[in-house]
């Protein structure tokens, strides 16, 4: 029985039950099946939920790049890996094929050698949404550096954080970046961010937009004569499978963002059998993912999932609505799109728009359908299913993690009967669980609690870089011998999963993990506020917005202050990026706190979700009469 393809519900529950019974045999047999290794591993598997250790394949080498490009070469190195769609319409999209990418990631890989990189640097890449993102991780990948990504709308300190958290040697990044009709001037954040960023030794520049940018001497260089003199051949790294491969920083809910350490072999092997299966990938199809490679939906399906596969897949520069709303649909009749992933976010932006946008083009290429990132709610499901779809192509809600590395829990298109809102079953290999707040696992059905992980599976992020207390604490702590999401979760009649939200202090705003701790710590830094809370209320567009509670030191301020509300969101955007901006803010003489002076969030996320006659017991805190004044001064 081949485990790519799944073909019906009989053949999915054969396949799970399968891998339920022997874990290490089920993922076995895929990475046996499809990729090239230079030596096979000792063991399939070890682990120790105590330390917690995870090794996938321990013993086996290989490098993924040549998985990714050069075994494809022989029969299908004309076939078109990437196709780049540029911001504007008018520019020419540029198709990449498996040839040309390999010379372009040799010849990087040969510059990022020439410049001292070696296996394990870290080199941190802040680009915008063009070819040279994916070429510039792969060529990482190809001599055995480990690239950490930062997504470009961060600002200069969330990149400076991100930069110094793993000491990256090297910064790869772009004179600018095109979104819509805006240009934003990425070497400037660079260089703002490198101030404070002493580990960089050299940065490397892709001309773009060709805005100016100053040089640092000795530091900075522009990319494309590098390349020019650069050789096009490099032999793959032999690496090994436990080897890192990636960093991909992530919200907590407390303290700096967490790095996710993510390794060679697992991933790969994940990544590779999820994408065939989630999006049942064949042929001559072109595979669309329209997230941002700088989240880690575009690392695992916008390059390595595709490239692993053999697939053409999109890298779009722009955004939904430029020069229109019917972008999204002119490029998917352009290139003749077969499978859409996207964000729910987006699809509630484009479904607010006027129905002609998309009535304008045909969608017929269109086979399979993706979300991921966030709750999608009924509405938005079933407008992407009438008129995106049109009721013809199943609709694969994919509940996954930067954790988690690849899709975890979703329908197979074809074999899973989907249910709006419902992200279905565990893919064969994934064993979920739902545990009550004692700690007991909560079996059968029609029953709601936290969604764990029982068994390790090859792709989970092996550490937090530089931290694995707290890879252990946020992980593995909260209950036995489980891996814990972070996220609730109900299991209806059926045994289909609905992923109904995060359990802490994450908020997920338009697709974007938002810890509330480090936008109160921004805030805090103004000279004029005591203190803040930062909640989650439900949003049309967004899924979720930001509300802040701000106490200031002189009560006197008027509380319709939009000056300081402006200079806050200005606070915001510096320290972590204009995703982190709050929507509402209310100033407040001071915030409900518990006796040990904890802050009643709960309280505070009923206030502004207008649940307020839900608001529950007040008798635990500290000062009872906030809530009433918090209540009367509530922004709706
Ligand atoms: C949420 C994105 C509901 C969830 C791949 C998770 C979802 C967090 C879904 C991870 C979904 C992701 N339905 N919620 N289909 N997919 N989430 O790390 O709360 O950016 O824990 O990874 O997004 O977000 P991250």
């Amino acid at each position: 029985m081949s485990n790519y393809h799944i073909k019906g519900l009989k053949e999915y529950f054969q396949v799970y039950g399968m891998a339920v019974d022997d874990p290490e045999q089920f993922w076995e047999e895929i990475a046996e099946e499809n990729f090239v290794w230079r030596k096979y591993w000792d063991s399939v598997l070890d682990w120790d939920f105590e330390k917690p250790e995870v090794k996938w394949f321990d013993g086996a080498q290989l490098n993924i790049t040549e998985n990714c490009i050069d075994r494809h070469l022989n029969h299908h190195g004309d076939k078109t890996a990437f196709i780049f769609e540029p911001n504007d319409p008018s520019e020419a999209a540029e198709h990449i094929s498996y040839k040309d990418l390999h010379k372009r990631v040799c010849k990087f890989a040969n510059v990022l050698k020439s410049k001292g990189i070696k296996r394990g640097d870290r080199v941190c890449i802040y680009l915008p949404m063009i070819p040279e993102l994916a070429v510039s991780m792969l060529a990482c990948a190809r001599i055995g550096a480990i690239h950490s990504v930062v997504f470009a709308g961060f600002s200069s300190v969330a990149l400076s954080t991100r930069i110094n958290d793993a000491s990256c040697k090297m910064v790869i990044t772009s004179d600018g970046s095109y979104r819509g009709t805006k240009k934003v001037d990425l070497k400037v954040i660079v260089d703002d961010a490198l101030n404070n960023s002493p580990s960089v030794e050299d940065v490397l520049v892709v001309k773009r937009t060709g805005c100016e940018v100053v040089l640092k001497e000795g530091r900075d260089e522009w990319l494309a004569p590098l390349l020019e003199n650069s050789s096009i051949e490099c032999i793959a790294e032999t690496l090994e499978a436990e080897d890192p491969l990636f960093i991909l920083y992530t919200s907590g809910s407390t303290g700096k963002p967490k790095g996710m350490l993510h390794t060679t072999a697992g991933y790969m092997v994940n990544v590779a059998y999820t994408f065939k299966n989630v999006f049942q990938y064949k042929g001559d199809d072109v595979f669309w993912c329209s997230a941002d490679i700088g989240w880690i939906t575009g690392h695992s399906y916008t390059v390595y999932g595709p490239l692993i596969n053999g697939a053409t897949s999109i890298i779009y520069e722009g955004v939904p609505n430029f020069p229109d709303w019917g972008r999204f649909w002119a490029l998917i009749d352009k290139h003749q799109v077969s499978q859409l992933y996207t964000a729910p976010t987006a699809i509630r932006a484009l479904a607010k728009e006027n129905l002609s946008y998309v009535e304008k083009y045909k969608l017929t290429s269109l086979k399979v359908l993706g979300t991921v990132g966030e709750p999608i709610n009924e509405e938005a499901w079933h407008w992407y299913n009438n008129n995106v779809g049109k009721k013809d192509c199943p609709i694969a809600d994919t509940w996954w993690q930067t954790e988690t590395g690849g899709i975890m829990i979703s329908p197979i298109p074809f074999s899973t009967p989907t249910i709006p809102t419902f992200a279905t079953l565990p893919l064969p290999g994934i064993q979920a669980c739902l545990m009550d707040e004692q700690g007991k696992e909560i079996k059968g059905n029609r029953v709601e609690g936290r969604l764990c992980i029982k068994f390790p599976w090859p792709s989970i992020a092996r550490t937090i870089w530089g931290d694995h207390k707290r890879y252990k604490d946020t992980y593995f702590s909260t209950f036995e011998n489980k891996y814990f999401t972070g996220d609730r979760a109900l299991r209806d009649a059926t045994g289909y999963y609905r992923i109904t939200g995060r359990v802490d202090d994450v908020i997920i705003v338009s697709g974007h993990n938002l810890g509330t701790a480090p936008i109160e710590d921004a805030i805090n830094e103004h000279p004029a506020v005591a203190e803040s809370a930062i909640v989650g209320f439900p949003h049309d567009i967004k899924g979720n917005a930001l509300y802040g509670y701000v106490t200031l030191k002189d009560s006197g301020l008027s509380i319709d202050n939009d000056h300081l509300r402006k200079e806050i969101n200005l606070i915001i955007t510096e320290k972590i990026g204009p995703i982190a901006k709050l929507d509402k803010i209310q100033f407040t003489s001071a915030l409900p706190q518990t006796r040990s002076g904890k802050i009643m969030r709960r309280i505070l996320r009923r206030i502004a979700s207008g649940d307020v006659d839900n608001i529950g017991d007040i008798s635990t805190l500290i000062n009872p009469e906030t809530v009433k004044d918090v209540m009367d001064n509530v922004l709706l």
